[in-house]
């Protein structure tokens, strides 16, 4: 099959074109092909011919969707609009990958695909503007919510926090916030299986399990082997733009119900990414 994969070069696409790219013909989207805010984008994703498309491209610096909402609405809700809009045209599945943001975390046990979506920001609501471009357009679609990605490409919280445990010997780390992390190899071998699939519909997708940031922070400390202190923190001691759900931890409901095994637990996964 011939998958198009849009966000090509950020950290999740990068591990899925590598993942998909065993099986498939795949062809990368990113800036430089089209910017997904242009309505042109819509010709120049068609004129791709894709037998599938697997949307990761987003503006994913939340502060700085809370700082320029027009911004972040005209890439994650108008860009997704435009990458339907030619989904549509072709009449082929999208995979559009959203966020445990559209969450307000006040749930405080795993949120199934069927609970009440309340962004606390921006981010979270066009990112769910996305998932609304998707549902009215398309017949054929996947929304796979993923939350706390990490992997070997792109920013992401593990690698800044082994640098500065290295460099500085002590971090302070968020206690108060629980989410499930998410390997980006394993995220993509699930979402490989879902795009091969005919099972259309929303998903939750994460390793399995879930702690804060500083439970998270402290075990990649300890995986990597270096001696530092990771003290935890209340968000009130680390004021960002951007209010965070307090928990967003997803339940994989539909997975587990439709594919069988759940994808491991997120410490497997960290081991496995740091050795
Ligand atoms: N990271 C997380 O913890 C997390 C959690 C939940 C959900 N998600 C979702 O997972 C997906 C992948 O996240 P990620 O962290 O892998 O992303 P990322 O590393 O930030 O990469 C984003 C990609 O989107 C592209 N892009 C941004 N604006 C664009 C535009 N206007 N037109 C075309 N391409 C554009 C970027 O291209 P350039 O580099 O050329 O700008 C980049 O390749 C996103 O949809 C995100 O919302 C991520």
């Amino acid at each position: 099959m011939r998958i198009l994969v849009t966000g090509a070069r950020g950290m999740l696409g990068t591990d899925l074109c590598a993942e998909l790219g065993k099986r498939h013909d795949v062809a990368g989207f990113d800036m430089a092909e089209a910017d997904l805010t242009a309505p042109a984008s819509v010709d120049a994703l068609a004129a791709q011919r894709p037998q599938a498309v697997v949307h990761c491209a987003a503006m994913t610096d939340v502060d700085a969707c809370e700082r320029d909402p027009d911004a972040a609405y005209a890439v994650n809700g108008l860009g997704t609009r435009h990458v339907a809009l030619a989904c549509q045209r072709l009449d082929v599945p999208l995979l559009y990958v959203s966020t445990d943001f559209v969450f307000d975390g006040a749930k405080r046990e795993p949120y199934y695909e069927w609970d009440a979506a309340n962004p606390l920001g921006h981010y979270g609501r066009s990112k769910l503007a996305g998932e609304q471009a998707v549902r009215e357009l398309l017949d054929k679609f996947f929304i796979v919510r993923i939350s706390w990605l990490f992997g070997k490409h792109g920013r992401n919280f593990v690698a800044s926090i082994l640098a500065k445990a290295r460099s500085e010997g002590t971090v302070r780390v968020v206690d108060d916030q629980t989410g499930s992390p998410s390997y980006a190899p394993d995220i993509s071998a699930a979402m490989a299986r879902l795009i091969e699939s005919p099972y259309y519909g929303t998903y939750h997708l994460t390793n399995g399990g879930s702690c804060t940031w500083h439970g998270l922070a402290a075990e990649a400390v300890r995986f990597a082997g270096i001696k530092a202190e990771v003290a935890p923190i209340a968000s009130a001691d680390y004021p960002t733009p951007t209010r965070r759900p307090a928990y967003s931890v997803l339940k994989n409901f539909c997975w587990e119900r439709t594919f069988g095994a759940p994808l491991r637990p997120w410490q497997d996964a960290l081991r496995e990414h740091l050795a």
